[in-house]
Parts: C-alpha cells; structure tokens; sequence
C-alpha cells in the first residue's frame, strides 16, 4: 500500500446543496496556489465506479437491496482508492472528493438505517484507517435541497426518497460532525453562493490550504 502524503479533501450534503458549484469553485482557489489538485466524486471516479453509479443511482427496476447497495457502493470505493485516490495523495496532490465514506453513514446509515457498526467494518477492510483530512458538510434543510435538485433534472432512485429519508441522513451528517468536530466543518448552504463561497474561502485560508 502506498502512503499517504497529499492533501485529503472531501464535499458532504443532501441533494441540491451545490457540491459540484463548490467543488469546482475550491479546485480553482487550490489550483492557484500551484498545487495539482485531482477532482473526483463518488460513487464514480473509475470507469468501473461510474458502472456502478449508473447501478445504483437509475437501474430502479433492479430492485438492489440495501446491503447490496452497501457493497456496491464500498466495491466502486475500493476500485477509486485503488486507482485514484491513493496514487494521487502518494504524488502528494491534493484530492477534493464529491462525496466519501461519510455519505455511506449518511445514507446507508442513516437513510437506510444498516447498522453503523456494519459499515465500520467496510470501512475499515478497504480504508485501512484513511481518513479525509477535512471534510466540508454543506447543510441544508433536505426539502429546499430537493426542490433545487429536482428543478434541474428527473430525479434518481435517491432523489425519489421521502422527506423523512433525507431528514435521517442530514441528521447523521449532523452526527458525525458533533463526533468528529476538527475533521468535519458545517457550512450553511442556504445563503447566496456568493456568501458560502466567502465562508469557503475563509475556511481554506484558516486551515492554510490557500
Ligand atoms: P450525487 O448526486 O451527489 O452525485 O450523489 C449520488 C447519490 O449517491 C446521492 O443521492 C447520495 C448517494 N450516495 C450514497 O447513498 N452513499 C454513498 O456512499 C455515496 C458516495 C453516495
């Protein structure tokens, strides 16, 4: 296994919160400080990964239950850790992630109420201990996340999800970031892009990544 050494970044929130706005929007300020930075998301980043998306976000007549989900989600994980992740943080890049272990807590947890404790033990067999050195949780209340998600596009098997569902998930995000203060920065993405992206900036700076 290769060593960690670049920079390990990743994007949380319900649907309709804006990630891939401000995913772009933190490469671009990395991106002038002359580090290389790798833009990924998940579930996805691999060939192999964006196969399963495409599973597991509109293969609705498959009927996949939620272990199977589980796994599917952890196998695309392992395959962009494989190929993606740990090569880039060895290059000493840094790695700004759409999505990570926290969204599995989040959405198979929470959402689909697996046991924490089960997806631990993923976690731990492909992660061995690799943690996101920041996480960033774009917090939204999920029926105003839902109505900007669904005003841009058909919905996907999770955006179907009742208003309850999301409520679960935001309330595990909420979670982890009353357990894991330091690592997981809530940002209120209610306000005008303009003003998160201020924040952004701000966190960034105080964290001296820009
Ligand atoms: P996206 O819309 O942010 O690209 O995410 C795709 C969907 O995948 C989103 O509804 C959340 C879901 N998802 C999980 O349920 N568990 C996970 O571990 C990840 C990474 C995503």
């Amino acid at each position: 296994m290769t060593a960690k050494k670049g920079l390990f970044i990743t994007l949380e929130g319900v649907e309709g919160v804006g990630k891939s706005t401000h995913a772009a929007f933190i490469s671009e300020q990395i991106r002038r400080t002359g580090r290389v930075v790798t833009l990924t998301r998940e579930p996805g980043g691999t060939r192999a990964g964006e196969e399963i998306r495409n599973i597991l976000l509109h293969a609705h007549e498959t009927g996949v239950t939620a272990m199977t989900e589980l796994l599917l989600i952890f196998s695309a994980r392992n395959q962009h850790l494989e190929e993606v992740i740990r090569p880039a943080l060895a290059r000493d890049e840094v790695v700004l992630c759409d999505r990570f272990t926290d969204a599995t807590y989040a959405y198979q947890g929470g959402g689909r109420k697996i046991a924490w404790d089960r997806i631990g033990t993923l976690e731990w067999l492909i992660q061995h201990g690799l943690q996101p050195d920041l996480t960033i949780l774009f917090d939204l209340d999920p029926q105003t996340g839902l109505q900007r998600a669904n005003g841009r596009s058909v919905a996907d098997r999770f955006e179907k999800e009742s208003l309850e569902f999301f409520a679960r998930v935001r309330a595990a995000y909420l979670q982890i970031a009353r357990d894991e203060p330091r690592r997981m920065v809530v940002l209120d993405a209610a306000p005008p892009i303009e003003v998160v992206q201020a924040e952004l900036l701000k966190l960034l700076k105080d964290r001296g990544i820009c």
